[in-house]
């Protein structure tokens, strides 16, 4: 799915030398993405990026060597009889089919471009249920819209981010804002770096999707009982007429309001009762 928040052609195929592991296993399918396993398209333009770019490779082999096999496998499938042409669309191709993971790589950008965060007021999320004086963990934080908006009510947020150049992002933020009730940790949903039990609030927003019983499991599981799960989204242009029915099936009650961009954007909040 492509959202539109970059423009493939600005982007350099060398961003792939600024991913890190975490990144890197995912577009290896060395995680939970989908898309290697699942599209011969997206093999072979990944595999045009190995063969013609070493640079590409040799980080690829040092940062990720789980990912050594899969990358000569991916470099057997291409010919090297591609023109120079040929190589810049099949990068630009890529880049435009994995725009999420290449924006990761732009804080800033995300931050401006994406409508969901520039366009967000902090009360929707602030209005769901009382922030003060709680102990608040956000997963997959990303540039912080949840995490910075809680954290002016709240006694002190977690939040936690698998990228890394996301979570230097909140740090800079955190320093130059001196923010002192926000701490920056890396982590997944799936393996939330907590104790049982630990938050009055667990939160998140784009994160949960691939295996939802599983991770609102998870996020239960750091949760104290008469805690509160939030997972809110933020005001992007996706039209939907209805919640997400696997987060009802999980207990999650909801409301809906229509976007400036007139999307339809629900918030889904979870009393935990254990
Ligand atoms: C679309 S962004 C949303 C960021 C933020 N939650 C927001 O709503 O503004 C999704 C974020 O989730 C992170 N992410 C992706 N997979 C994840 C996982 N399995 N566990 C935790 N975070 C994940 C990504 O690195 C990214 O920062």
């Amino acid at each position: 799915m492509s959202f539109n928040w970059i423009s493939a052609n600005e982007i350099s195929i060398n961003s792939i030398l600024l991913m890190d592991r975490w990144m890197l296993q995912q577009l290896m399918g060395l995680s939970d993405s989908p898309m290697y396993d699942t599209s011969e398209e997206y093999r072979i333009l990944l595999g045009t990026i190995f063969a013609y770019n070493p640079t590409i490779v040799w980080y690829f082999k040092n940062r990720c060597p789980e990912a050594a096999d899969r990358v000569d496998q991916l470099i057997a499938l291409i010919p090297d009889t591609l023109s120079s042409e040929e190589v810049k669309e099949s990068e630009a191709s890529f880049i435009d089919m994995m725009d999420t993971m290449f924006v990761y790589l732009q804080p800033e950008i995300m931050n401006s471009k994406c409508p969901y965060i520039r366009d967000w007021d902090s009360d929707k999320l602030l209005s769901i249920v009382d922030f003060s004086d709680k102990l608040v963990l956000d997963i997959g934080s990303g540039t912080g819209r949840l995490a910075f908006a809680a954290a002016t009510v709240a006694r002190k947020v977690y939040a936690s981010e698998p990228c890394d150049r996301m979570r230097e992002f909140m740090r800079d933020k955190i320093m130059k804002k001196q923010i002192s009730n926000v701490v920056v940790l890396d982590g997944t949903i799936e393996a939330i770096p907590f104790e049982d039990d630990t938050f009055d609030i667990t939160m998140c927003g784009y994160v949960m999707g691939l295996d939802i019983k599983q991770e609102v499991a998870s996020l239960e599981r750091v949760t104290k009982n008469g805690g509160y799960i939030i997972n809110c989204m933020g005001d992007d242009d996706r039209k939907n007429d209805k919640p997400n029915e696997r987060l009802l099936e999980e207990g999650f009650k909801y409301s809906h309001y229509v976007s400036k961009t007139d999307g339809d954007v629900y918030r889904y909040w979870k009393k935990v009762n254990k």
